[in-house]
């Protein structure tokens, strides 16, 4: 696993954005996997703005989304399918047709879930997948105990999780308790696996995923397992980390043209 420590967010936002580039430079095609949430939008916006600077051509890339809550009706502004249209697939100048996600409106959710894992598989595996993390270590929505070799099924949220994300909602009362989300074991099949984390309600949980044991209680320890995970982190949320000054240094002498 390889920990970038960022001074801050913008910052953050501008090399994974830059990897991305690479990657569509590389492979035209390419299926980005996005996250939700506020952690994401330095990344989108660095993004867009290198495409609107025509630095990278994105008119190919293909988009598929991470989790989606269940229960919300279609075209609720808060579903993750009309956030991800709107903050990754529009400023792209892509159309639908360039995205994929989970229906959290399907009356058989667990049939849901599983055309989503065959979409994914059909459509050649995600080929970058960005990452948030929870104050309680989940990815995606896999909650605390979440098995580490899960697929993409339904969740219900953690209270914690809910008073989190309930900045997007009039109240807690409105946020979703279940959630469809691609399992650790889907996540894990991506090619390469960026997490960005910022903020010092982040440290905790960044400190146990990057140097705790690998664990069911902390979802995103699961990126240990994987052979190209990066972890790209601010001052703040880099915090806890015993290893800091090693991560400095490895990623200070690092030759520019490996990117990350
Ligand atoms: C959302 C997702 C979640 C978030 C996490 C952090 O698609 O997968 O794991 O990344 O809850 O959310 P923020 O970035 O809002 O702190």
């Amino acid at each position: 696993m390889e920990v970038v420590i960022v001074p801050d967010s913008a910052a953050g936002g501008e090399l994974i954005a830059e990897a991305m580039a690479n990657l569509l430079r590389r492979k035209p095609d390419a299926l980005l996997g996005v996250a939700t949430g506020s952690t994401p939008l330095p990344i989108y916006e660095a993004f867009a703005a290198k495409v609107r600077a025509a630095a990278v051509d994105a008119s190919q890339a293909r988009i598929c989304q991470l989790d989606e809550y269940v229960g919300l009706p279609s075209g609720h502004p808060e579903s993750y399918r009309s956030v991800v249209l709107r903050e990754v697939v529009e400023p792209l100048g892509l159309s639908e047709s360039s995205f994929i996600g989970p229906d959290g409106t399907a009356d058989d959710i667990a049939a849901a879930c599983e055309e989503y894992d065959q979409a994914l598989v059909a459509a050649g595996g995600v080929d970058l997948q960005l990452l948030g993390i929870g104050t309680d270590g989940h990815i995606g929505f896999n909650e605390p105990c979440s098995s580490l070799a899960s697929r993409t099924r339904i969740k219900t949220l953690t209270q914690q999780t809910r008073k989190d994300n309930a900045r997007f909602f009039d109240s807690i009362d409105d946020v979703p308790h279940h959630v469809i989300t691609q399992g650790i074991g889907t996540i894990l099949e991506a090619r390469h696996l960026v997490l960005l984390a910022t903020g010092e309600a982040k440290a905790d949980a960044v400190a146990l995923a990057v140097e705790g044991p690998l664990s069911a209680l902390v979802p995103a320890s699961a990126l240990q397992l994987h052979p190209h995970a990066t972890v790209v982190v601010d001052e703040a949320a880099a915090s806890q980390l015993k290893l800091a000054d090693y991560f400095r240094a490895t990623f200070a002498a690092k030759p520019e043209w490996q990117g990350i």
